[in-house]
């Protein structure tokens, strides 16, 4: 697919993090996949002045450090700094805003408002380019996570941004929803009925769903140590994996109809509060370790970390879903950073046979598994039984792969390329309404609000280890084990 009309993509926060190495390299890749107009513009947004020369230095630097070598090409990035422009706003001043319409074309009918910055600045934000005439009825908003930093800041900021645009004008991103593995899963279960008639609790004796980091936070105190692992990956990732992995069928594949099934999920989460919380819920923070072969510090020690920050590095939660089809299957969740390796995947534990006519056999490897495996490597297996071949009746795990890389040998495109194709087409589906990111908060509150009054250390857990030992209590209370590296 490919989009014909002109297009304005301004990114506010244009040269941070994220633009730097997820946003800018998926618009430079769309371009090379043909999948951009000619005509179209990338407006970053800075706080600071930069010489147009040094603007130019910095995304090249970028899309040369955080795309695989063989994907940068000289001709290829002539032709997309055509696309570039920046432009420095300050918030304080509305003349920046209105700068900024003079640089954009009146006449266009794609144009996109990306904030990727603290949503603090959300407000401010739209309010500006509201002041300054900006906002047009084609014009649409992307809103990265975490928005706000509870219910009630996330309430208000909905309602900041509903007094500037409508519903269908926003599209709140959360980049799992743009990964492949995701989209595949909705297709593995709503175009096959092998699995979708297996898919509860008559079936499924339990849901795995990790997202594991081998990074600590890098760069990122600054932000993260006032957000943590609940907000930055469970309330948002983790929690639309979870959605995706235990919606109904949807009626179609309209964004509406899609979000109206994620959010009766949401709705149907089994609250955890009060004491519940110690028994359900585990957070840890990152001590000293070895990640990727090298010695790490401890969060506390890292650059721009309060040195007694309460901040967790680690979420582990034992998840209910109360409603007919998942009553009595239990989701564990969990996500860290600094963990034994970077991978996220979603392990469907289908139930035991009753009863084995085989040779006993270790209990794990005999339980039939369906792993959807988003990174690295994505792909999706179903872990069987067959014979070992030779004499007698021995049986061993075997593994079906689909495996989206292999099979075409086509690139698999980051999930921001997905993301921003699909604002840029206003396709709605991949997207949070305002009923599931509220919801999502309000499930997570109570946990929050009781850490908050906790005043204590997360539980420490070794750099390079899978998370504290209250997270591999959390399954073994249960009779369980987490699929380490299935
Ligand atoms: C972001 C979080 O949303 O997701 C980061 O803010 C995290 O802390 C990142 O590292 C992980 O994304 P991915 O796609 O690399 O798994």
């Amino acid at each position: 697919m490919h989009i014909d009309a002109p297009f304005e993509l301004i990114l506010f926060g244009g040269l941070g993090d994220l633009s730097q190495r997820k946003l800018l390299p998926a618009m430079y890749m769309l371009f090379c996949d043909g999948r951009l107009p000619e005509t179209g513009k990338i407006v970053a947004i800075t706080r600071r002045e930069l010489v147009r020369e040094d603007f130019l230095q910095q995304v090249r630097q970028a899309l040369r450090q955080h795309l695989e070598a063989r994907y940068f090409d000289e001709g290829s990035w002539n032709q997309f700094v055509e696309y570039l422009i920046c432009h420095t706003i300050d918030l304080g001043d509305p003349g920046t805003f209105v700068q900024l319409e003079q640089a954009l074309n009146k006449q266009c009918q794609n144009r996109v408002f990306y904030l990727a910055t603290g949503s603090d600045l959300y407000t401010d934000i739209c309010a500006g380019l509201h002041g300054s005439g900006l906002i047009h009825e084609h014009a649409k908003v992307v809103l990265e996570k975490p928005i706000g930093h509870d219910f009630e800041s996330a309430t208000q900021i909905n309602n900041a941004v509903a007094e500037y645009f409508a519903e269908s004008q926003i599209y709140r991103i959360d980049h799992y929803l743009g990964k492949e593995t995701v989209q595949n899963l909705m297709v593995l279960r709503f175009a096959n009925s092998l699995f979708e008639h297996q898919w509860n609790h008559k079936y499924i004796d339990h849901i795995q769903i990790t997202i594991s980091e081998s990074l600590g936070v890098e760069k990122r105190a600054g932000f993260y140590d006032h957000v943590g692992a609940m907000r930055d990956m469970f309330q948002n990732h983790l929690l639309q994996l979870l959605c995706i992995t235990a919606m109904e069928p949807p009626a179609s594949l309209e964004s509406d109809a899609i979000r109206d099934e994620k959010v009766k999920v949401l709705r149907s989460l089994k609250a955890i509060t009060g004491e519940a919380i110690n028994d359900k819920v585990v957070r840890g923070q990152y001590d000293a370790g070895v990640a990727d072969g090298k010695p790490v510090p401890r969060y506390r020690d890292e650059p721009d970390v309060a040195v007694k920050s309460q901040t967790e590095t680690f979420v582990a939660v034992k998840v209910e879903i109360e409603n007919w089809r998942w009553a009595g299957v239990p989701f564990y969740l969990r996500t860290g950073k600094r963990l034994a390796e970077r991978a996220c995947e979603i392990v469907v534990h289908f139930k035991e046979i009753p009863h084995s006519i085989f040779p006993l056999q270790h209990k794990n490897t005999m339980a039939n598994k369906l792993v959807f495996r988003l990174q690295p490597d994505e792909g999706i297996r179903l872990m069987l039984c067959e014979k070992k071949i030779g004499p007698g009746m021995s049986v061993r795990p075997m593994n079906l792969s689909l495996n989206p890389a292999d099979h075409k040998k086509t690139r698999v495109p980051e999930a921001y390329e997905r993301l921003l194709f699909d604002v840029l087409v206003s396709n709605a589906t991949l997207f949070l309404r305002d009923d599931e990111l509220m919801e999502a908060w309000r499930w997570v509150d109570p946990i929050l609000t009781f850490w908050n009054d906790l005043e204590q250390r997360p539980e420490p857990y070794t750099s390079g280890s899978w998370g504290p030992a209250a997270a591999t209590l959390l399954l073994a209370k249960d009779g369980r084990l987490w699929d380490e590296n299935s």
